[in-house]
């Protein structure tokens, strides 16, 4: 079902919005701040920090072309000054804690930055007259994990073993009560947008599986891998950050408020849940003389509980989204493969730079063919 609405979502739309985006420095938040001012968008970036060493935000040397500022979303204060000072007509939240591994060293940290973030970043913008549409970033993890085959549906049940998983439900909680609680009929449309297991270049995050991978290989080692059975649905970072695009301009525009509290599904088709063994032999294609090890299980490890597979349903978001997952797994990891390989012997910014931008505009020009057709 191709509607015009899934086709519209371009420069024309974007140009000139004032857009706000915490967590613009971080992997998601760098590709899309990226992709935003390249559609004219005046874009407004807010966070605490620049996560990794390298980082897409630098490598790209963002900073130079968005507002970009340091600060904390726990800082209400701040925040609303930020807000206040920079007019946002749309915002992005994906600021956060978001690593599971680190959730289980750094829990309070993670509760609070996920679930108590998220309420600061509402009650920032509870009197922001500028704004008409917030798209808030969860994951596919929010969903209680009932081991079943099929994919998880939007109206599921909430739930999360892990620190990280439970806090972002928690966010999912908080999201809600705000909703019901103070953002009524005049306020601005507000959706929450769910997706997972992302990979693609720029991503530089410690105990991910492709940057440990290109990490390990970069200075020549194998890669030690823990859990090569593991299967996972991956999906490019263009596809949902296509599916925030849609969603936000579809929030934002006369029908907007239809789509007020409701959440969508953001992931892959099943064809794409591969192994995380048969990912890196995906990419090792990609950089000459790569290897593996598998790395003996660690006894008593927290993280066993993450083995389980969970597949998410995003029937939803092709209905009245248009939205449609776009590239193969073959593709995922080829793109991604490329932008290693690139980066690896390309360091000026606005080379890396025009290597993304390129790799969004041939995305863009397939994911809009697809809703067409
Ligand atoms: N990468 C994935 O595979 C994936 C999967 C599912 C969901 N997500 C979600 O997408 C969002 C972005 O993830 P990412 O992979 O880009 O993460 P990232 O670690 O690369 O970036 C996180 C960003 O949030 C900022 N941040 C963290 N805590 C903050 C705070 N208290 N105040 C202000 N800024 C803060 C960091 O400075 C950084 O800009 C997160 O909400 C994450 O939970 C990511």
């Amino acid at each position: 079902m191709a509607s015009l609405e899934g086709l519209v979502v371009g420069k024309n739309f974007w140009e000139g919005k004032r857009v706000f985006v915490t967590g613009h420095t971080g992997f998601k938040g760098a590709w899309l701040s990226l992709w935003l001012q390249q559609k004219g968008a005046q874009v407004f970036g807010y966070s605490k920090d620049i996560p990794t060493n390298p980082s897409l935000f630098e490598q790209a040397n963002l900073g130079q072309l968005i507002q970009d500022e340091r600060g904390d979303i726990n800082d209400l204060d701040r925040l609303r000054a930020s807000l206040a000072k920079s007019q946002p007509e749309i915002v992005f939240h994906l600021a956060a804690q978001p690593l599971v591994r680190l959730s289980y060293e750094q829990p309070l940290l993670t509760f609070r930055d996920n679930a108590l973030g998220t309420a600061s970043v509402l009650e920032a913008v509870r009197e922001l007259d500028s704004l008409r549409a917030m798209v808030l970033i969860t994951t596919d993890k929010v969903y209680e994990n009932l081991d079943w085959v099929y994919g998880y549906r939007e109206t599921d049940r909430l739930g999360g073993h892990d620190p990280y998983s439970a806090s972002k439900a928690a966010a999912e909680i908080v999201i809600q009560s705000y909703l019901r609680s103070f953002f009524g009929s005049k306020s601005p449309a507000m959706a929450v947008a769910r997706a997972g297991n992302v990979i693609g270049g720029g991503d530089w995050a410690l105990d991910r599986i492709v940057p440990d991978a290109i990490r390990a290989w970069s200075q020549g080692k194998p890669m030690g891998l823990r859990n090569p059975a593991h299967t996972r649905p991956w999906e490019h970072v263009l596809e949902p950050l296509w599916g925030y695009l849609i969603l936000a301009e579809r929030l934002f525009g006369e029908k907007g408020k239809e789509l007020h509290g409701e959440a969508f599904n953001f992931g892959p088709d099943h064809e794409a849940e591969r192994t995380t063994e048969d990912l890196v032999l995906a990419l090792a294609k990609y950089w000459p003389g790569a290897s593996h090890k598998v790395l003996p299980r660690e006894s008593g490890s927290l993280e066993k509980k993450e083995a389980r597979l969970l597949r998410l349903n995003c029937d939803k978001a092709k209905a009245i989204l248009d939205w449609h997952p776009t590239l193969s797994f073959d593709e995922t990891v080829e793109w991604t493969g490329a932008w290693y390989s690139f980066a690896r012997t390309h360091s000026k910014p606005e080379e890396i730079r025009k290597f993304s931008l390129e790799q969004m505009a041939a995305f863009e020009a397939r994911a809009k063919g697809r809703s067409a057709s």
